[in-house]
Parts: C-alpha cells; structure tokens; sequence
C-alpha cells in the first residue's frame, strides 16, 4: 500500500470483534483508533482542521499553529504541523503525563505547560492568549466545526460502510472536545436512525448526567470548572467544562443515553482488553469499554454493540494504568529465571 505522505494514512481503522470479553447474546465491535499514524483519534482531527483552515485561507503559508491540549491532539497536530511545514505551539496543563509532552517536542512541537490548579480551562485560556500577542492561528479544537466536519466525513462513513451487512443498534463514545460524538451522531441520525448513541463519561465528573449546562467557546468564557466537574484518572476524557462542540450534541438531540463509569472500572477494561482480546488501549478506551458492557448487559438478544477505543495504551504508561505493573522480577519470574531445563518450563519450551 503506497501513499503520497503520512496523512493519507489518517483514518480506515478497523473494527474488531470481541471474543471473549462480550456476553453471549450480543456481538460486541470495537473501533480501534491507535491504528492512526500517532495512535489516537484525534489524528483525524488535527488533520480536519489545518485542511479547513488552508481551505478558508485562516491559516497562511508559514504561519504559527498554537492549540490547548491535553496530549493526543497535540501529538497528532505535531504530525501535521510537521508533514505540512508549519511551527506549531502547544498549551498544556502540567498533569498530564510527561511521555505525551515528550512525544510533542520529539514532533518538533513547543509544549507550553500551564499551572495544573487551572486545569483544562487554563490551558485554553494560554492558547488564546499567545494567539492574540503573536498573530497565530488558531486551531480551537472545542468549538471548531471542522472538527465534527472530519468524523461526519470519515469515521461516520467508515461506521455506516462497516455496518452495511448488519444493523447496528448501539454506538457507545466518550468524548473529549466531543467531536467525534457530535461528528458521528449527525450522520447516525440520518442513515442509521436505529443506532442508539450512548455517551460514557467518568463517574467522578458526571457532567451531562448532572443535566447542568456550562458549555463554553472563546468569546463566551465560563469562569471555573463546570459544577459536577471533580478531578479523575481519565487523560483526555470529559475536560473540566462542556466544549461547545459537544454541546451541539446536546442542542441537536443527538445523545441517547449517558451512562457513567469509574476509573477502576476502566482500569480494569483496558487490562482485560490487553490481556485477553490482545487490544492494547488507553484508560478512558477502558471507561468506554465498561460502559458498552453496561449496554450490553441488558441489549435484547442479537444486539449488535459499537465501542470506540480512542488511543493507544502506551501513552499511559507513566500513569496509575500501569501503577500495578512491576519493573522488576516477581517470585514467580524469579522462580523462571532459576529453573533448570524441565523443571518449571512448559515441556515443549525445556525440550
Ligand atoms: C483519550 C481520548 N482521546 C480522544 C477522545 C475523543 O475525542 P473527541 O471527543 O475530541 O472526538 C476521547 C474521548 O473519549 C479520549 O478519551
């Protein structure tokens, strides 16, 4: 498969069925996007919006990207930035793992970091601030419409294209800016009107449950974090405020149903999903997973169930995901290293 660059390879990721994991009476799929070039679905919309913004002459030749990001968009706009010849600044608050600042700056990224008691709301706050002073462009991923724009076109039409032999009766997502729910949703809606679409979103910052309302954009500033909003271990799930692309979601009825789960719960997921289907995914892939089991659970006999994963586990690594597994031998490793052929080894390895 030849492609003319890096950016033709964004998007087509595959759904996978799950084996083990998934009841017997329904036929669970998962969406894999860390087969994005840089692991996550946010590739899709780091290229949405710099081809919206060449295309509308926002952005010019040479011109200064800078953007607010809690990782996977900057890494995915530093891949961009750099196929496309266009420096880039990224505002980040500094709770976010250190391997994703890295990953920026490998890309050839700034990484800007902004104090972590600002939380999301911060760091957005940098950007625009930086964008005013410097006259850079702007990406505004929360309440850009090329961002929905780009999932409508590609991860819905995927969807639709991949579901065509069977009817899909749930589609379960979290979301982030919540461009992939508001982007998928609409065309759902249209040609798939028998989906259910169920939003997961962390149990400790139960923002849509609440049924409060503080969306946010630029020039509508809400001060603070949205009042059902708590700290909690999902990075790059459900921001401290409801970006006004998700929003849209809400206005235009798009949410079927928002069910809520624990960072444990997602922990355990994401574990289970590595360990025994082999899909190596990120925490909040974890709480959407455990979310769709949910689903599941009470879907009718036959159900059909598809589960977004949006990254990769290894940009988990330094965070409580892997706060369980050792660096070092366990006994039992131990116990490995010092057996003598035969003894502890299965036959067919000690033959
Ligand atoms: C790590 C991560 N990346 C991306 C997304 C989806 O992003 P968006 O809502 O911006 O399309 C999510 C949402 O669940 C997420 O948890």
């Amino acid at each position: 498969m030849k492609f003319n660059d890096i950016l033709g390879t964004i998007g087509n990721t595959p759904v996978v069925r799950i084996n083990k994991l998934a009841p017997a009476h329904v036929k669970l799929y998962v969406k894999v996007e860390s087969f994005n070039p840089l692991g996550s679905v946010k590739d899709r919309l780091a290229l949405g919006v710099i081809e919206a913004a060449e295309k509308s002459g926002a952005l010019k030749p040479g011109q200064t990207v800078v953007e607010a990001t809690s990782g996977n968009t900057g890494i995915g706009l530093a891949m961009v930035c750099a196929a496309k010849g266009y420096p880039l600044v990224l505002t980040m608050a500094e709770s976010f793992s250190v391997e994703r600042r890295k990953l920026m700056r490998f890309l050839g990224a700034k990484v800007v970091l902004t104090p972590a008691a600002e939380r999301a709301n911060g760091m957005v706050r940098k950007a625009e601030e930086l964008a005013l002073q410097n006259g850079w462009f702007q990406t505004r991923q929360f309440e850009n419409d090329a961002n929905p724009d780009m999932h409508s076109r590609t991860t819905a039409l995927e969807i639709i294209k991949d579901f065509s032999d069977e009817p899909l009766n749930y589609w379960v997502t979290g979301f982030g800016t919540g461009g992939t729910l508001t982007g998928v949703g609409r065309v759902l809606r249209k040609q798939s009107p028998d989906t259910k679409i169920i939003v997961a979103e962390p149990e400790g910052a139960p923002m849509l449950t609440s049924g409060e309302r503080q969306e946010r954009r630029a020039d509508h500033a809400a001060t603070g974090s949205h009042p059902a909003w708590k700290p909690h271990p999902y990075q790059g799930w459900s921001p401290d405020f409801i970006p006004w692309v998700t929003n849209h979601a809400i206005t235009e009825k798009l949410i079927d149903e928002v069910i809520t789960t624990t960072g444990p719960e997602g922990m355990k997921c994401s574990m289970d999903l590595a360990q025994k289907e082999g899909i190596f995914v990120g925490i909040s892939a974890g709480g959407t997973f455990a979310a769709a089991l949910k689903v599941a659970q009470r879907a009718a006999e036959g159900s059909t169930i598809l589960v977004m994963l949006p990254d990769t586990g290894e940009r988990y690594l330094s965070t409580p995901l892997f706060a369980d597994v050792p660096a070092d031998m366990s006994p039992e490793e131990e116990a490995i290293s010092l057996s003598t052929p035969g003894q502890h080894l299965p036959p067919k390895a000690a033959a």
